[in-house]
């Protein structure tokens, strides 16, 4: 139900006077009740999969700043995790998993998810749920199978994750059975995350912009779709945000193959052009650059206006155009809060 949720209001169709507002990466290191809680956790996986404590710090963004949406604390690559690759977070060096090196590694894989494994995201899921204010959306998410593939491949992060894009290009077809592996894998994920109680979900397809013209709508539009349409075979009217990031100039074609209700979009993307071209089909989410929240004062206060005033008018969610950094003082929070809504 959408009532008295201003968030799926708009998911549902609806334009707000004052747009809700929720910031990608919300629960994390810029903030001194995450890093405390952090630090009696032990592993970063523990803490997605210790329920009580991935439930306390989805709540803590919205005890301080009560935003309209809480999201799910967990990560993209649990599904790697639960298909039985090393996946480690090392302080300060992002993940490690240990890489498919070819064809053979891929059909090694098993074709589902230990649901064992991921039980305790359904449960935080769950937990989170009874203690929210009514008013404030639960989403859940997951990676969109490019991305977790560009992690499962080069087993971390990299600049334009050239190993995934190499693998593609040289091994389309074992590239293709991977994706197709993940694809099945989020569907069902999603779903439970749904049964749970998430009101909406998000589709992070954080390394979409790395993908020239065919590729992306390969890898990126194609799955993206297969994603929603299952998705909705099971869970009707399943609510989707799909976050293709840097999708530049194939972001008209993303939506229209994708049945997002919302898509994200990146500090780069043309404003204008998206309000003219793409806000009438469905809600946009986005797009405050998260170095001018770093960076605060007039100019953040210039760039919250410039967001607004583009899309205001329209089927908008106020959002950064990609997660909060971990310098970000929560004084600049509370500051574009206040302008977004006008106090
Ligand atoms: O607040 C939220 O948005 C919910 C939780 C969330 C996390 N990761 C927690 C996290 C979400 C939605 C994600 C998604 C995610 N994880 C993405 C897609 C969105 C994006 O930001 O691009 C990706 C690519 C990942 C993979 C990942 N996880 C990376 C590359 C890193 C290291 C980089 C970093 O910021 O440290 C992580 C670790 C991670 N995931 C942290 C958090 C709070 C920091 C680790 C820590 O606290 O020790």
């Amino acid at each position: 139900m959408s009532v008295g949720k201003p968030m799926l209001e708009v998911l549902d169709g609806k334009a707000l006077s004052i747009p809700p507002v929720w910031m990608m990466r919300q629960a994390g290191r810029y903030l001194p009740e995450y890093r405390a809680l952090r630090e009696t956790a032990g592993s970063f996986l523990n803490l997605c999969f210790n329920p009580q404590m991935a439930a306390d710090v989805t709540l803590q963004p919205i005890r301080r700043f009560h935003f309209d949406a809480a999201i799910l604390f967990s990560d993209i690559l649990v599904i790697p995790h639960a298909l039985g690759q090393t996946v480690t977070f090392a302080a300060g060096e992002g993940p490690q998993l240990a890489p498919l090196a070819d064809e053979a590694a891929i059909d090694a894989l098993p074709r589902y998810a230990d649901q064992n494994i991921l039980a305790p995201i359904y449960e935080t899921v769950r937990q989170a749920k009874a203690e929210l204010d009514p008013n404030v959306a639960l989403l859940g998410f997951c990676g969109a199978p490019w991305t977790v593939a560009t992690y499962m491949i080069a087993g971390h992060g990299t600049p334009d994750q050239a190993p995934a894009r190499l693998f593609a290009y040289a091994h389309p077809k074992a590239f293709g059975k991977l994706v197709d592996r993940l694809i099945e894998n989020s569907v069902a994920y999603l779903a439970k995350q749904f049964e749970a109680g998430v009101d909406a979900v998000q589709l992070f397809d954080t390394w979409a912009g790395v993908l020239p013209p065919d590729e992306f709508k390969r890898w990126c539009i194609e799955p993206a779709e297969k994603i929603v349409q299952a998705l909705r075979a099971k869970v009707p009217n399943a609510r989707v945000i799909g976050f293709p990031r840097g999708a530049g100039a194939s972001l008209g074609s993303y939506v229209e193959r994708v049945p997002v209700n919302a898509v994200s979009i990146d500090w780069m993307a043309d404003r204008r052009l998206i309000r003219d071209t793409i806000q009438g089909k469905v809600a946009v989410q986005g797009n405050l650059d998260p170095l001018v929240l770093l960076a605060g004062g007039e100019a953040l206060d210039r760039a919250v206006d410039g967001v607004l005033s583009d899309f205001g008018g329209g089927r908008f969610i106020f959002n950064l155009g990609h997660g909060i950094l971990p310098q970000t003082p929560v004084a600049h929070v509370e500051r574009m809060l206040a302008r977004v809504r006008g106090q």
